[in-house]
């Protein structure tokens, strides 16, 4: 089964302090997207860089602490739930000045993805770049009954072919059985427990697993425990084609 669970993933040193859990790429068995889960030390840093394939753009995701973004030019603070996205050959650079450890999703729809030093562009004044997104300006709003969720990185910020969001589970909510004909999902449990439908079982994901369904892979998510769980849903796509199915036969 494609799910990998965080006892079973490798932290392995990506850059000077930054350490990566590998949670999705040709290494686990993804065709289409690789997933990490990164760890910045304090003073640790990730100098001005550029992602040359034409399908290597890179969404980034903050969870915790704060990092900061040099991103063509202009310098932000990110936070928990702040989102850049950097789009193939954009250069992009982080920094961890505040002291404490922060802690970043990276996500590329397409599996090996490489990584090439550039010089920084000259700093300029100018409006936000749309792919840099605070979470105090996205919407929050229910998917389903239960199920609130934030689009993190669509199409509004010239994503090509990604599409990345965040979904709140309450107790007792179900997110519909589902499959996409063509492409890979990848879901990562951030927080809490999932009883999820993979093909033809049910099993229980937790704080840490990487979920990866394969293209007309039948799956779903319910949260029978009594906490909100938090879950990251990554396609390697902008328009997610997504057929609704019958799971009426699984003990879920
Ligand atoms: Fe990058
Ligand atoms: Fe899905």
């Amino acid at each position: 089964m494609a799910i990998l669970r965080r006892a079973n993933q490798r932290l392995l040193r990506r850059f000077p302090g930054g350490n990566r859990y590998y949670l999705a790429g040709s290494k686990t068995g993804s065709r289409m997207l690789h997933v990490g889960d990164i760890r910045w030390a304090p003073g640790s840093s990730m100098p001005c860089h550029i992602h040359p394939e034409p399908k290597a753009e890179e969404s980034q995701l903050m969870l915790e602490g704060e990092l900061e973004l040099t991103y063509e030019g202009q310098t932000y603070t990110m936070r928990p739930g702040d989102v850049a996205l950097a789009p193939p050959g954009t250069p992009h650079a982080w920094v961890n000045k505040s002291g404490k450890m922060a802690r970043m999703i990276t996500v590329f729809p397409m599996n090996d993805p490489s990584t090439k030093d550039v010089e920084p562009p000259p700093i300029k004044n100018g409006p936000q770049p749309r792919g840099v997104v605070f979470k105090k300006d996205m919407k929050l709003f229910e998917f389903q009954p239960g199920i609130m969720r934030y689009d993190l990185v669509t199409e509004a910020q010239g994503a090509k072919s990604t599409f990345f969001s965040m979904l709140f589970f309450e107790p007792g909510s179900k997110a519909p059985t589902h499959y996409h004909p063509a492409t890979e999902e990848a879901q990562f449990i951030v927080k809490g427990e999932l009883t999820a439908v993979y093909g033809n079982e049910v099993t229980v994901c937790r704080t840490g697993d990487l979920y990866l369904a394969e293209p007309g892979l039948r799956h779903g998510f319910t949260n029978k425990s009594d906490q909100q769980a938090v879950l990251l849903a990554i396609h390697p796509t902008a328009r997610v084609e997504r057929v609704l199915v019958d799971d009426t036969d699984l003990p879920y």
